[in-house]
């Protein structure tokens, strides 16, 4: 933003507060993820014998009883409840995709059920000194009052389901997860499945053997029960308070958010205008992606609206100039995928005033979208080098073929050139019917670029030349190509819509490649290619003829070589000298 700061608009300071947020919840969202995975795999223990879960349970309490890991552990619950609230008293709406609005009632459900697992164990032992074995936890909860062993599953389940959801928002924009993600699914369906099996299993045990009088008497005074009958009634009466205050804070969230937004109501709206004409009118303060939602229009979120993946980028237009600047982590994304200065984040800026925005990827983007680019990915002005080359009298030969014929000789041919391009370091842009449209020197620079042009042309005719040997018994004539290169600066970027996206060039050269190739049906030829490409190779093709020719839309005629065999063109070094 230039110019004085409104004091109407959001601070930068503002936008540091939430990058802070956003790594608290998730710095605090892995301790809790870690603590609940190490306890699920002490349950699993289970499995093998009551004994091996109180083994287990000796080694996790000195992980997790210790001063520090306890300060570590309640201050990240705390902090990650309190952050939970945070964001729901913040969002302007509460229309959210499916798996978002889950985690978040997931998130609201975890607490109440952990005071009905924390306060009989933990808290219990602090004040009573009650040790909380796993015998003591299986009589209390399954034994005596079952509704607590159903309330412990309950919380077992929800608050794995949220740390998963949690864990793949986060990294489900890394490029390695993918190929991880069906092994690392699994995983989270077999981790609970063995903590539940093991827990019942050791319940089971419990159940058996409590009916031999030595046993128990072993396992109550493992569990060193404190005598007063007021100690029970003081952790139930914790408890209950506890709900109760959980139950007020909520409500108390939920009310300061509804007066926030009758207040922000009557406050002017701001208008966001979209692309299609549509325009939104929303709260001030309400980011363009919550706009978008609130208005029922698609709007890609791989992250879910957490700032990470790129996907929700607009361009913004009349309006931007009274956004706050970028905070350091918007920036971050931006610059990872070589985003324009005017694009920014649907998911971070909350106009106070009207704004244009255009989203910049289709509402089904996926997390591949999300990942670091090259710049010229992102759209670009560069010196490239175009080739094009098409099959001559393909239509013919396709006539009177069976469309299984035409297909196969077609992906053969399609082979023949595709490789060629390929080896010689170019990007094959497009096939367009018997067509091939192939750029060069986008990453190397325009002078290889030139070279590899040249390099790739004569590679396809030798390779047309092996594939009408090859199919000569199958062919009524050979096949023939044209080829036709030139060179010039040329727009180059990702374009296209979904799926139907490329990385591709728009400009006059890359038209002028397309004419020198058709030009070789004049002069009979395999190749024509521009001097300006021979000149920017730095390779002498004196030797073919040259002739000048014209341009639709040049005054000047054009000075290109004709070559009748590109297969005799000269080898080309890989750096010639200039
Ligand atoms: S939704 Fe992922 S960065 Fe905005």
């Amino acid at each position: 933003m230039t110019g004085a700061q409104r004091a109407d608009v959001p601070s930068a300071a503002g936008s540091r507060r939430a990058d802070w947020l956003t790594r608290l919840r998730l710095g605090s969202g892995i301790v809790l993820f870690v603590y609940q995975a190490t306890h699920l795999v002490n349950h699993a223990l289970g499995l093998i014998s009551l004994a091996a879960m109180e083994a287990g349970r000796e080694f996790f309490l000195v992980v997790w009883r210790n001063p520090a890991a306890t300060v570590l552990l309640y201050g990240s619950l705390a902090l990650h409840a309190g952050l939970v609230l945070y964001t729901l008293y913040r969002r302007r709406t509460l229309r959210l995709p499916r798996a978002e609005a889950l985690q978040i009632i997931g998130g609201l459900a975890i607490p109440p059920l952990f005071v009905v697992h924390a306060v009989p164990n933990r808290l219990a032992h602090e004040l009573f000194g009650i040790t909380d074995t796993y015998g003591y936890v299986i009589v209390a909860t399954w034994l005596q009052t079952p509704l607590f062993g159903v309330l412990m599953v309950l919380l077992l389940v929800i608050a794995w389901m949220h740390g998963c959801l949690g864990v793949h928002y986060w990294l489900k924009i890394k490029p390695w997860y993918p190929p991880w993600a069906p092994l690392l699914g699994g995983l989270a369906v077999l981790w609970p499945a063995a903590a539940l099996a093991g827990y019942v299993a050791g319940a089971r045990e419990v159940a058996i053997r409590i009916d031999d009088p030595a046993w128990a008497e072993e396992l109550f005074a493992a569990m060193t029960l404190p005598a007063q009958a007021e100690a029970a009634a003081a952790i139930y009466g914790v408890i209950e308070r506890t709900e109760y205050a959980m139950a007020a804070l909520l409500a108390l969230i939920l009310a300061l958010r509804w007066i926030r937004v009758v207040i922000e109501q009557r406050r002017q709206l701001v208008t966001i205008r979209y692309p299609s004409g549509q325009r939104v009118a929303v709260q001030p303060g309400m980011t363009v992606l919550e706009a978008s939602r609130s208005a029922g229009i698609p709007h890609a979120s791989v992250c879910g609206g957490r700032g990470r993946c790129s996907t929700c980028r607009v361009r913004v237009g009349s309006g931007g100039e009274h956004l706050p600047p970028a905070s350091e982590d918007e920036l971050r994304v931006l610059q990872r995928v070589g985003a324009a200065a005017n694009v920014r984040l649907a998911c971070q800026i909350r106009p106070q005033r009207d704004l244009a925005v255009t989203p910049l990827l289709a509402p089904t983007a996926q997390p591949h979208d999300a990942r670091a680019r090259p710049a010229h990915v992102s759209g670009s002005e560069r010196e490239i080098a175009i080739l094009f080359a098409d099959m001559r009298a393909f239509t013919a030969f396709s006539e009177h073929r069976l469309p299984y014929d035409v297909v196969f000789v077609l992906n053969q041919y399609f082979r023949a050139m595709g490789r060629p391009i390929e080896d010689a370091g170019g990007h094959l842009d497009k096939f367009i019917g018997d067509g091939v449209m192939a750029l060069f020197g986008i990453e190397r620079g325009v002078a290889q670029g030139c070279r590899d042009a040249l390099t790739a042309a004569r590679e396809m005719a030798r390779a047309i030349n092996e594939l009408n040997a090859t199919l000569k018994d199958d062919l009524p004539a050979p096949l023939r190509i044209g080829i036709g290169i030139h060179t010039g600066a040329v727009i180059v970027g990702e374009m296209g819509y979904a799926r139907a996206s490329s990385i591709t060039a728009i400009g006059d050269a890359v038209n002028t490649a397309s004419r020198l190739e058709s030009a070789n049906k004049e002069f009979h030829s395999q190749l024509v290619v521009s001097a300006e490409v021979a000149a920017r190779a730095g390779v002498d093709l004196g030797a073919f003829p040259q002739h000048d020719i014209a341009i639709r839309g040049r005054s000047e005629p054009m000075q290109v070589y004709v070559i009748e065999d590109a297969s005799g063109l000269p080898e080309i070094a890989a750096r010639a000298a200039a």
